[in-house]
């Protein structure tokens, strides 16, 4: 083992959470290194999110990784929500004066590695049995394998950027962490196809089969999803009966438009909000995915991981530069205040859209909330300014909320 290095930050995991924390810290003068299970090739070539909120755009600008997403991007005012044949546009624009950025977490991850590679950040892909040690100790440890050679790093803090089967959370004492977990009984099916979208902007459309979304990653690449019984394979799924199936849930009129192609992508995502709490544990943070999935209907996941870098990197820069130590204090209570909101929304964004059981009343429910929605100016803003990530109700930590 060589002499053991020392870094301020440790970052465990090189997805969008790692390399955006890794940036703006690295632009503040704090050292770090990222280890990274997966090849760079693998991580740019997942296929995930595609809807950024105003304040994951105004982060990226931080980061000085926004030019490609300013030049190729689409500004959606609105989106809208269809109820069998019902259709209902929420105006983000005149509701909130926003609106959201869609541009693929692919690219997003493809600037970041970019600009990392520019500045010559240190950033271990292929890492093996990365393992996060003395986490309460004066100072942590970050041991790894890297190219048949064991070693590790000296660090202040570690942050688990790992995603939800990560070691940083797993690492953590039974005591330390407490799992809060739902499992919902459907799954996403998504399809990329190189093909015009059906719509110009989003479109979720609820459907006694099921749930449709209609998105797209750029104007000739299209991005659909279906709701499926959690227990579906992919093999179940050829092409054409999934394009058979998404023209039965849509209203006949965008049905009728619907231009196909060879899927380029296809997986299955089953819906689930899991919530770690705390987010710390004395020298090591958890954010992004390895603190929380919320259900993809919210289009929070992206979003959420890099409001809790956003706020993590402000309270390290302050540690390092002045001692300061609010930020890091409130961390965990501010981030889960937030990250439940989120759960709510999606779970309420859910509910209103999906069959998640077959039960008659549960249908009427739904109705009775689509027309509220519909008839009700004040419920599409509520919509609005959570789907935009504005709203702060209920996102000031409760006083009983444990650090
Ligand atoms: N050692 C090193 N790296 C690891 C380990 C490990 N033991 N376990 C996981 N990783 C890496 C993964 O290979 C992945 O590149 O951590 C990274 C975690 O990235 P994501 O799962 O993308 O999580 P995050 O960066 O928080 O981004 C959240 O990604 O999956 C989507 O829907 C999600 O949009 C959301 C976003
Ligand atoms: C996507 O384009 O992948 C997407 C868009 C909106 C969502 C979820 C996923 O709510």
């Amino acid at each position: 083992m060589s002499s053991v290095a020392r870094v301020q930050v440790g970052i465990i995991g090189a997805g969008p959470a790692g390399l955006l924390l890794g940036r703006l810290l690295g632009l503040a003068g704090i050292s770090f290194v990222l280890l990274e299970r997966q090849t760079r090739a693998h991580v740019e070539s997942r296929i995930r999110a595609g809807v950024l909120e105003p304040g994951s755009v105004t982060l990226l600008d931080a980061a000085g990784v926004s030019a490609r997403l300013h030049r190729e991007s689409l500004v959606h005012e609105g989106f809208e929500i269809a109820y069998g044949e019902q259709r209902l546009r929420i105006n983000l624009r005149a509701l909130t004066g926003h609106a959201v950025t869609v541009y693929g977490q692919t690219e997003i991850t493809r600037d970041l590695s970019a600009q990392h590679e520019a500045a010559g950040s240190q950033i271990l892909y292929g890492c093996e049995a990365v393992t996060p040690l003395d986490l309460t100790g004066r100072a942590a440890r970050l041991r790894y394998r890297w190219q048949g050679q064991a070693d590790e790093f000296v660090c202040d803090y570690l942050v688990g950027c790992d995603g939800y089967h990560g070691v940083a959370r797993a690492s953590l004492p039974a005591a330390g962490v407490r799992n809060i977990e739902r499992a919902y009984p459907v799954s996403w099916l998504g399809v990329l196809a190189d093909a015009p979208p059906v719509t110009p902007e989003l479109l979720y459309a609820s459907h006694p089969r099921g749930f449709a979304l209609c998105s797209m990653r750029s104007r000739t690449r299209s991005r659909y999803y279906l709701e499926v019984a959690a227990t579906q394979t992919l093999e179940e799924w050829p092409d054409e009966r999934f394009w058979d199936e998404l023209r039965a849930r849509l209203p006949a009129s965008v049905a009728a438009a619907l231009v196909t192609g060879p899927a380029i992508e296809k997986s299955l995502t089953p819906l689930r909000g899991f919530v770690a709490e705390p987010l710390r544990h004395g020298r090591l943070f958890l954010a992004g995915d390895a603190a929380h999935i919320v259900p993809p209907t919210g289009a929070k996941g992206l979003n959420l991981a890099f409001a809790d870098v956003g706020e993590l990197a402000a309270a390290l820069i302050a540690w390092f530069k002045t001692g300061a130590t609010e930020g890091l204090d409130a961390y965990s209570p501010n981030r889960l205040a937030r990250v439940w909101q989120a759960q709510r929304f999606a779970w309420w964004l859910t509910a209103l859209t999906h069959r998640l059981t077959a039960a008659v009343f549960d249908e009427r429910a739904q109705a009775a909330e689509f027309a509220y929605l519909a008839g009700c100016t004040h419920a599409q803003q509520s919509l609005a300014e959570n789907y935009l990530g504005l709203s702060s109700v209920g996102a000031t930590p409760p006083r009983s909320t444990r650090s």
